[in-house]
């Protein structure tokens, strides 16, 4: 069966600062892990002469993508879960001015909804058509978020959708997924930079 390369986007200048969401510029440590990835493909990946690489709309995606010479998709689908009102701000600036969200978004992190934006759940549900899309695709890398990968690799390892939310997603790190008949192996590839 085929395999599912994933990574997030390397190091952003609002990963720095602490904010969510935005569409900020990679960091000097993300951008030396797109510079990196193009050997990491190419030493890990076999027959990655056939690779096609998926990124999202958001500049910190793309910009991690830019060294790797592939054929390229863009999808709003990989965008990052949409934060809403709260886009842009640290956890700390949410809780201070959203006393009651912070509070159930820490009760029920699957199901809320930040004010304007969206829920893990709805996440999942806009990710269906790249699942499907992902079916006949021999080999692929996709480069996309935190919640975006959380709720992918969950679906993959077969965990109940609402532990997606607490999965974890290293920075700098290429996973390779292999699905097979009952389960899926997991390799974790951490870049060094
Ligand atoms: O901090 C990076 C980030 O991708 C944010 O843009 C996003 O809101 C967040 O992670 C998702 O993680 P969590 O659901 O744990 O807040």
């Amino acid at each position: 069966p085929r395999t599912i390369w994933l990574s997030r986007h390397g190091e952003s200048s609002y990963n720095l600062e602490g904010k969510i969401g935005g569409d900020s510029d990679l960091s000097e440590r993300g951008f030396k892990y797109a510079k990196n990835l193009p050997e990491l493909v190419s030493r890990y990946i076999p027959n990655n002469e056939n690779l096609e690489v998926w990124t999202s709309t958001l500049k910190r995606t793309q910009q991690t993508a830019q060294y790797l010479d592939y054929p390229k998709k863009t999808w709003k689908a990989l965008d990052e879960l949409d934060a809403g009102v709260c886009d842009g701000l640290t956890y700390e600036e949410i809780q201070k001015l959203y006393p009651e969200d912070f509070k159930m978004r820490d009760e029920n992190k699957f199901e809320y909804r930040y004010r304007g934006g969206e829920s893990y759940r709805d996440v999942i549900i806009r990710l269906e058509p790249i699942i499907m899309n992902l079916e006949n695709q021999e080999n692929i890398l996709l480069i996309t978020h935190q919640a975006v990968l959380r709720c992918l690799y969950a679906y993959f390892m077969n965990v109940p959708q609402e532990e997606s939310p607490w999965m974890k997603i290293p920075l700098h790190t290429l996973i390779k997924l292999d699905p097979r008949a009952f389960d899926t192996l997991v390799t974790k590839i951490k870049a060094d930079i």
